[in-house]
């Protein structure tokens, strides 16, 4: 490994927009821990990216871990010392589009807010002394533009009957939880920000979406890429700012 490369890390990034976010940071020149809750599947995909000659190192993280998430952060400080970029990518979608959103169990709430929102705080929480050691930290939050009161309200916007309410109101807070970190870290040169990646052909919407999967990772990669003019608790999709 070049002693001068970035180093980023990227939650569920075993299939889908994760993988993809890795692939793009790896072929930008970034050392990329591809991170998965499932250490196998996590090797085996960094495995396939090392075969194509790219910087990628796996690592076992299942966000709801909080050990799991700890030991992560302790192998991460020991072998580099320091993270650049943290990419909070994992989520997870359970609500049942066919019961009314005041319906949803609560057991669908507490599991979805588990991963979607208290996961990736505490992955933040274990990484940001690493992140800290950076030169210039980046972290992106990937949420979704269902997670835009501001649409949800709108008749107009295209997510006004798309209402999931334990996944939207996840990524919600997820973008409140933005805010205020990038609040408290307004004076370091950390800059954390929050994405929608556009609707994606991934497993979440059994392929249907209508961005490929790489252009799913472009919003992402681009945040965790950015330099000196690097926004500071914004909600983007691609070069648009997105109303919250
Ligand atoms: N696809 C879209 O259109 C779309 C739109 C807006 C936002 N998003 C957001 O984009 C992100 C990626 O979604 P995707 O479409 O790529 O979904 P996906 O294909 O379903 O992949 C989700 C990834 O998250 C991982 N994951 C789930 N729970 C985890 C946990 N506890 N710990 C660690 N990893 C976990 C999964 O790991 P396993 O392989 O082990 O299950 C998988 O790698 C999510 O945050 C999603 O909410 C997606």
């Amino acid at each position: 490994m070049n002693a001068n490369s970035k180093i980023a890390l990227v939650t569920g990034a075993t299939r889908g927009i994760g993988l993809q976010t890795v692939r793009q940071l790896a072929e930008a020149g970034v050392h990329t821990l591809l991170a998965g809750r499932s250490r196998e599947r996590a090797v085996e995909a960094a495995l396939a990216l090392q075969a194509e000659g790219l910087p990628v190192e796996a690592i076992a993280l299942d966000v709801v871990d909080e050990a799991g998430i700890a030991a992560a952060a302790e192998q991460v400080t020991a072998r580099h010392g320091r993270l650049d970029i943290l990419v909070n990518n994992a989520g997870i979608l359970l609500d049942d589009v066919a019961v009314p959103v005041s319906e949803q169990t609560l057991a669908t709430w507490r599991a979805t807010f588990e991963t979607n929102l208290f996961g990736l705080i505490a992955v933040t929480q274990a990484f940001l002394p690493l992140l800290r050691l950076a030169p210039a930290g980046r972290i992106v939050n990937v949420s979704s533009m269902l997670g835009s009161l501001a649409l949800h309200l709108d008749p107009a916007s295209p997510i006004y009957d798309m209402k999931l309410p334990a996944y939207d109101v996840s990524k919600t807070a997820v973008n409140a939880w933005t805010v205020h970190l990038a609040h408290e870290l307004r004076e370091t040169p950390i800059r954390v920000n929050t994405v929608h990646p556009g609707y994606v052909k991934t497993d979440m919407n059994a392929g249907e979406g209508e961005l490929d999967i790489a252009d799913g990772a472009r919003t992402s990669v681009a945040l965790a890429l950015a330099g000196d003019d690097a926004p500071n608790g914004s909600f983007r999709y691609f070069d648009e700012v997105l109303p919250w």
